[in-house]
């Protein structure tokens, strides 16, 4: 997408009141964009929306949906609404499915109908369920363990299927473990519940919520707790903004992985956040979880190699110190007593 000078190109970012739309919003607008913010504010926060218009609307609603692309002359979305919730996916199944499923076809199809050219649409690394090899390629089997992954398993295929009938192109971006925040300290991740474990970690340490608790100990790798591959939410960012270039270029609609390629341990996040914040982080040892596995890392190499994208943030004390500074001056701003 050729982005003029004084012209910034407007790019529906559907869930871009959230934590991570918020940060692609940010990253878009310095690229030159106009980061237009379509949010039913259901978890997202008028606050995080600043580069741009925020028009209220559920992607549910397909009328709400059109206007905002014809009032704004759209022609490329990224699409975050969703729920996000493992745990709470296994509880109420159907309320991801309406929302995940449901809501996504009607959105998909009032966009189809008015000449979207292009589509990012956040995935995730459930999509995969339990790990056949490690790192995961975009190529292993999709058999997710829950129906948060599953929900967005469907939502991958329906935006596939739509493709190949005739509809507007789509590039799935399956994330890692997002984290991390805006390196300015303008906006950060506060998910309300918050399951993520460098923000519990950071509100551990300020005595926010109660102890951390790290669900198992006893997993096959170096100490005991499990691997996940944390990738911070600026390198997301800039890599939708890459995969929307792509698409309008004509390239080919497919999965991407995105992710750093490197495992990180539980107990390694609590030492960084303890070094970067000095500050102890209370926890609890607990059993595993149903359905977690001990290793979860991406093989990204695809995501460099065809959209040209590198994660900037690579040292985990850096990613870990944008989340602290984000955390601790909302702290100090809460209103006591
Ligand atoms: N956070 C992670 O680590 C992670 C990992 C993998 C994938 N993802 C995916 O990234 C996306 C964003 O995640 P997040 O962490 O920013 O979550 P978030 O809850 O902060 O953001 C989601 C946003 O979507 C909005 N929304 C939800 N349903 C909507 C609807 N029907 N219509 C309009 N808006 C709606 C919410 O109000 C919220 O602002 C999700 O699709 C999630 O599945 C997140």
């Amino acid at each position: 997408m050729s982005v003029e000078r004084g012209s910034p190109v407007p790019v529906l970012v559907i869930g871009g009141a959230g934590y991570i739309g918020a940060h692609i919003a940010s990253v878009m607008a310095a690229r030159g964009y106009l980061p237009v913010v379509y949010d039913n504010l259901s978890h997202g926060k008028r606050e995080f929306v600043q580069w741009g218009p925020l028009v209220e609307g559920s992607t549910a609603d397909a009328g709400a949906l059109r206007s905002a692309v014809k009032d704004h002359g759209i022609r490329a979305a990224i699409c975050l609404a969703a729920f996000i919730e493992v745990g709470e996916s296994v509880l109420d199944p159907l309320k991801y499915y309406e929302n995940n499923v449901a809501n996504i076809i009607a959105a998909a199809r009032a966009l189809q109908g008015c000449g979207l050219r292009a589509l990012v649409f956040s995935s995730t690394a459930a999509v995969y369920g339990e790990p056949r090899q490690i790192p995961i390629p975009e190529d292993h089997p999709l058999l997710p363990v829950n129906p948060y992954g599953a929900s967005k398993l469907m939502a991958e295929r329906i935006f596939a299927d739509a493709y190949a009938a005739g509809g507007f192109p789509c590039v799935p971006l399956r994330y890692f473990n997002a984290c991390g925040a805006d390196p300015q300290g303008r906006i950060g991740e506060a998910h309300d519940p918050e399951t993520h474990l460098i923000p519990r970690a950071c509100l551990a340490a300020l005595g926010e919520v109660p102890p951390l608790q790290v669900f198992g100990t006893d997993f096959d790798t170096p100490d005991g707790t499990a691997l996940r591959d944390y990738i911070h939410v600026c390198d997301l960012a800039e890599a939708h903004v890459l995969a929307l270039d792509y698409l309008l270029r004509g390239g080919v609609p497919r999965p991407f992985n995105l992710g750093v390629g490197r495992g990180i341990s539980v107990m390694e996040i609590i030492r960084a956040v303890e070094r970067v914040a000095q500050r102890t982080v209370p926890f609890d040892l607990a059993a595993r979880r149903a359905g977690d596995p001990a290793r979860l890392i991406a093989q990204a190499a695809d995501a460099g190699r065809v959209l040209g994208w590198k994660p900037k943030f690579t040292d985990l004390d850096d990613i870990v110190a944008t989340a602290w500074r984000w955390h601790e001056s909302r702290s100090a701003r809460a209103p006591t007593g």
